[in-house]
């Protein structure tokens, strides 16, 4: 990862359908973050506007996670171009052509549009799946398997990196190179409660082990001051 500064590798989960909440947390912390996340909650209530009056200027992670055929995806992303995201995500399980499509067309609508492109990360495998649930679904496990796999196919279409759990860290890092993003949720400061996040690590662990972006939420947004909060995790960063 290119950046030095601890604070850009923070992005801050706003799970709400409540715009105003979303623009109060984002004000307040947008000069010691590296950016916010709106994921389909949100997008879901506030739609594209809603998103381009929260976020503003600050960057933006649009995690909308799409999976469709080659030709929708590639428009949903020439769409979401619009909004000049940092950060985009499609599930790579909708196979090769779908990602190939996905990173052709945030590469030419950014062209087009003369705005940096997106980062294009792949989503592997759902955390809320467990080997039962995969063989269900008629994917081959053991899950960590299939999120190597998925994640070796997604590089091989030319995504930039992946969504993934903490423990996939270590591993993905060494399957995927150096310069394969890893953004991962799931982080909990050792000062947060767990919550409904079950295999867990710190911010510090979790860039030691090899994380680019902490995609983080509640310990964020639900602390009693966000800012202090904010400004507790990005010590840890640095001193990882
Ligand atoms: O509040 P919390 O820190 O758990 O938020 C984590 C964010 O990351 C949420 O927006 C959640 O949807 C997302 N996420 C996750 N686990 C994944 C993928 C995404 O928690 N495997």
């Amino acid at each position: 990862m290119t950046t030095s500064d601890p604070k850009d590798r923070l992005f801050v989960a706003l799970d709400t359908p409540e715009i105003e909440r979303a623009a109060k947390l984002a004000r307040a912390l947008a000069d010691d973050i590296g950016g916010v996340k709106f994921g389909k909650e949100f997008f879901t209530a506030q739609g594209p506007d809603g998103v381009r009056a929260a976020a503003g200027s600050i960057p933006l992670f649009l995690d909308l996670k799409f999976h469709d055929i080659p030709n929708t995806v590639a428009g949903a992303v020439r769409a979401a171009v619009h909004l000049r995201p940092h950060i985009v995500d499609v599930h790579a399980s909708g196979g090769r052509a779908m990602m190939q499509a996905a990173a052709d067309a945030a590469r030419e609508a950014a062209e087009d549009a003369e705005v940096p492109r997106p980062l294009v990360l792949a989503v592997t495998v759902l955390t809320s799946l467990d080997d039962r649930d995969l063989a269900e679904v008629g994917q081959a496990g053991p899950s960590g398997a299939q999120v190597r796999r998925l994640a070796l196919l997604a590089q091989d279409c030319g995504l930039d990196g992946v969504v993934c759990s903490p423990r996939e860290i270590a591993e993905l890092r060494a399957a995927c190179g150096p310069e394969f993003v890893l953004l991962v949720p799931g982080i909990r400061p050792a000062w947060a409660a767990a919550g409904d996040q079950k295999r867990v690590m710190t911010p510090a662990q979790a860039v030691a082990a090899g994380a680019d972006y902490l995609v983080i939420g509640r310990p964020i947004t639900r602390a009693e001051d966000p800012r202090a909060a904010v400004r507790r995790v990005v010590a840890e960063i640095a001193d990882a």
